[in-house]
């Protein structure tokens, strides 16, 4: 939030506020946090009242109550504002959360929670359902939606959006991507000025966790229970550790970055699991660090590649030293050093900050770029990567195999349950159709891209 946008004039009537009512929109059609003018002013010390009605009360839900709980001095002596929560939707209204919050809030019932009257809606129930039908209602209301649903923003973003400005309000999801890191706004702030060349992030702070404690020598259920145990994890974490997660979070970093529609984009996803273990085991022994790496790249034309897969990083790359729930975003601006945003990508408080900083916005800025700027469209990659791919064969075994699909092999290394080769730079689809062949023999093959400089590139 820029110095201009907390410029806050003397409270007035604390029923004066509403959030965009009808004829607020912006010059450029982006709807506002706007203030009904009162002939009555009042003191400037009360501070305005924006009442919230909170769907989820979690991990994130719980965390953003407490939060406002704890901030709630310092928003009102800084932004003005005071945050009354108005409504709170659960699946268990008995279970005692110990949260400053009292019992009658609570609701189990969908319909009642429609019928709040608050002025903003969070969203942080998680998942499709009653997530978009929760999204659907207030954005029809004119109420503000705040949520931290990737998920709901990667399959129904562009309706919400044009709900949010049907109906002039607002649609934030800063809090969806990255965590505490702040890479929807970054995004945002920079498009105006210059479209990135790529934007690669990791994204997903539960795999990356698990990943960093494999290193460390865990196996992994104890990294899977330790990420729990910290709020990291759910009991299912299926869409972390095979990507779907962070293909979400690409889908929206493409809508900002690109303006390609989340539904639109094309990624080339490959997950973590089976072969994490052995994928990070290989990457030690290579002095190197494996990471979910998800990426943006335009390729040339307008046309942007979208990936998201288990990659094999110099250990000195910013990513290598990326670990535990950490995300870092890199954006590449032609600049010639990146543009890099990074923090706890996981867990109730860095999620619930993120949240607040969406509450706290006075305006909510537009997600679509609008029809004036370049188009580009989503396509498959058709670039060529070196590929780390392992198999359950002796090296020699393995090397043939590779140089029958056609492969030149740069390096082989072996562990103790078979081998791997680092092949010479090929595509996506030969490298897929190396991975079926080793499947066909039940080799159990695992790959990874290699992103590391051939020697010969080191030595030149
Ligand atoms: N946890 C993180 O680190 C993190 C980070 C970034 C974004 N997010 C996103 O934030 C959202 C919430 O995640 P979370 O970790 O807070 O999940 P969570 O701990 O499982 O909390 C979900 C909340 O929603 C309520 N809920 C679920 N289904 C419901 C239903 N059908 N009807 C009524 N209430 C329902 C649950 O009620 P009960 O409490 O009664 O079960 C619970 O309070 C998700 O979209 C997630 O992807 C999470």
């Amino acid at each position: 939030m820029t110095p201009q946008q907390l410029q806050i004039e003397p409270a007035p009537a604390l029923d004066s506020f509403h959030f965009f009512p009808p004829g607020s929109r912006r010059h450029n059609g982006t709807p506002r946090l706007a203030r009904h003018e009162s002939p009555k002013a009042e003191s400037p010390s009360s501070p305005r009242t924006i009442r919230i009605a909170l769907a989820g009360c979690g991990v994130v839900g719980g965390g953003l109550v407490r939060l406002l709980h704890e901030s709630a001095p310092a928003i009102a002596a800084r932004f003005g504002v005071r945050f009354e929560l108005t409504r709170v939707l659960v699946r268990d209204v008995l279970r005692d959360r110990q949260l400053p919050l009292e019992q009658r809030l609570f609701t189990n019932e969908l319909d009642s929670f429609l019928g709040h009257d608050a002025d903003v809606v969070i969203e942080a129930v998680g998942g499709e359902e009653p997530a978009r039908t929760i999204a659907c209602a207030a954005l029809k209301r004119g109420k503000k939606l705040i949520t931290a649903n990737k998920e709901l923003v990667a399959a129904h973003g562009s309706t919400l959006s044009t709900l949010a400005l049907e109906n002039d309000t607002g649609l934030d999801f800063g809090a969806a991507v990255g965590g505490s890191a702040p890479v929807i706004s970054t995004l945002r702030d920079l498009v105006g000025a210059s479209t990135p060349l790529s934007v690669r992030g990791i994204l997903n702070g539960t795999s990356n966790f698990v990943i960093s404690l494999l290193e460390r020598g865990a196996s992994l259920d104890s990294a899977l229970a330790s990420a729990r145990k910290r709020g990291l994890a759910e009991a299912d974490c299926t869409r972390d550790l095979d990507g779907r997660d962070a293909a979400a979070k690409l889908a929206i970093i493409g809508w900002i970055a690109f303006g390609i529609q989340p539904i639109d984009l094309k990624v080339r996803r490959t997950s973590l699991i089976p072969g994490l273990e052995r994928l990070v085991r290989l990457a030690g022994i290579l002095e190197s660090r494996l990471r979910f790496v998800a990426e943006c790249t335009q390729l040339g034309e307008n046309r942007v590649a979208a990936t998201a897969e288990p990659v094999i990083v110099d250990s000195l790359s910013s990513f290598g030293r990326t670990c535990l729930e950490e995300n870092r975003v890199e954006l590449d601006l032609g600049w010639g050093l990146p543009l890099s945003v990074s923090g706890p990508g996981a867990g109730g408080k860095p999620t619930a900050a993120a949240l607040l900083s969406d509450l706290l916005r006075l305006e909510s800025p537009p997600n679509d770029r609008g029809s004036g700027a370049a188009q580009f469209y989503s396509v498959t990659d058709p670039r060529p990567h070196r590929w780390l791919v392992a198999a359950e064969q002796d090296a020699a075994s393995l090397q043939h195999s590779a140089n029958a699909a056609g492969f030149g092999v740069e390096r082989v290394v072996t562990d103790l349950v078979g081998a791997a080769v680092i092949t010479a730079p090929a595509t996506w689809e030969r490298a897929q159709s190396f991975v079926a062949a080793l499947e066909a023999t039940r080799a159990e093959p695992c790959i990874a891209r290699y992103e590391r400089e051939s020697e010969t590139e080191v030595l030149q």
